[in-house]
């Protein structure tokens, strides 16, 4: 079969479009035809090497994947050969795309418990965004942050595929959202997502924007700032925002694209009595309410765009350079 592959950790030129062995039926799953697969923040990072993690070469990369069942293995009654599927990547074994072999290939062998349905009412492309981005942001933004009716939300790096998510799961929330982005370009588009408030931090400090339009977060009295700050870019972002959230504020992360080591202030997290709360992958059941939010039309996801995976490295190029808003779907004939 056609699968993207790199054989080495290191630059984007490394990607190549080339053959790997077809998978093999085993009992207690099904083979997959793959239909599309979207890029993930993590998967120039991946291309590149992350310390600790172990890469299996030839390595295919991609995460979310969409599909359709072409052949039922012995043992399995829950499924049948043309029902549309998309694929629980991270497994007790590990992450597919990271440390076990991804989706950007015209077949997979998957195990029965790791298939989803798709409803209907989800076209393939929506469901290949799903569920790195999306079930992250809803475990991030839901299930550990309880966002609240009423809230402001501030969402650092917001553009990304998680970012844009958690605008649109933020407002559906009936929140109050200030999107940042690093880039001009994006202003325009993540108001039309939704976020009430874009700050372009080429021209405009996050935090002053923060102070000027909500007051400035005090110890004692009435305080100013947001209630919930999403950061997951960490390195300088991160003792930066502790000066926007409010006293009893909730800082949210699940990532560090700018630098997972950074300084901090601890004086605001006591003083301010903020709570920093992680949040890591998502459950099965988060994948599948995400699936239904998207059937009942109540989140449409964010495409940059869709193209064949013959055309990935320009695509990554465009993603590790900062140069797309949500996500990206590659199509395998
Ligand atoms: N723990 C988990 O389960 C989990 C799951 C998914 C993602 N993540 C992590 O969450 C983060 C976002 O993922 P994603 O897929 O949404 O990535 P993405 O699509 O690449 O988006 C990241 C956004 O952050 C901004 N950005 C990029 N580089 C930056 C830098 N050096 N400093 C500051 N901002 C920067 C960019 O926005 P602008 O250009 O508009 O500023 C970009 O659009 C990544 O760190 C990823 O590893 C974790």
């Amino acid at each position: 079969m056609r699968a993207i592959l790199f054989d080495e950790h290191g630059p984007i030129d490394g990607l190549r479009l080339g053959d790997f062995p077809d998978p093999v039926l085993e009992p207690g799953g099904c083979l997959v035809r793959v239909k599309a697969v979207s890029l993930n923040g993590f998967d120039p990072m991946v291309l590149r090497g992350i310390p600790g993690l172990k890469t299996p070469f030839p390595m295919i990369p991609g995460a979310d994947i969409a599909g359709e069942i072409v052949e039922v293995g012995a043992d399995v009654s829950a499924w049948r050969v043309g029902q549309r599927v998309a694929i629980q990547p991270n497994r007790p074994d590990g992450m597919m795309g990271e440390t076990l072999r991804g989706g950007l290939c015209q077949f997979l062998f998957v195990p029965a418990e790791f298939l989803i349905a798709v409803p209907d009412a989800v076209g393939d492309i929506e469901a290949a965004c799903l569920p790195t981005a999306y079930a992250t942001a809803y475990r991030m933004l839901y299930t550990r942050g309880r966002i609240e009716a009423g809230e402001k939300v501030l969402i650092l790096g917001a553009s990304g595929g998680v970012g844009t998510a958690a605008i649109q799961l933020a407002k559906r929330a009936g929140c109050e959202v200030v999107a940042v982005t690093g880039s001009g370009a994006k202003v325009a588009k993540l108001a039309e997502i939704g976020a009430d408030h874009v700050v372009d931090t080429s021209r405009t400090d996050y935090v002053d924007f923060i102070v000027e339009t909500y007051g400035k977060p005090r110890t004692r009295g009435p305080s100013g700032g947001v209630d919930v700050c999403v950061n997951y870019s960490g390195g300088p972002t991160w003792a930066e925002c502790l000066r926007a959230v409010r006293r009893g504020g909730r800082i949210l992360t699940c990532g560090a694209t700018a630098g997972y080591d950074p300084k901090t202030d601890l004086r605001y997290i006591w003083s301010f009595e903020h709570t920093i709360l992680g949040s890591n992958g998502w459950t099965r059941e988060e994948h599948v309410a995400m699936l239904d939010l998207i059937a009942a039309g109540e989140i449409v996801p964010v495409v940059d765009r869709v193209v064949p995976m013959g055309e990935i490295r320009a695509a990554m190029r465009d993603l590790a350079g900062r140069r797309v808003i949500g996500k990206v779907v590659l199509t395998v004939d």
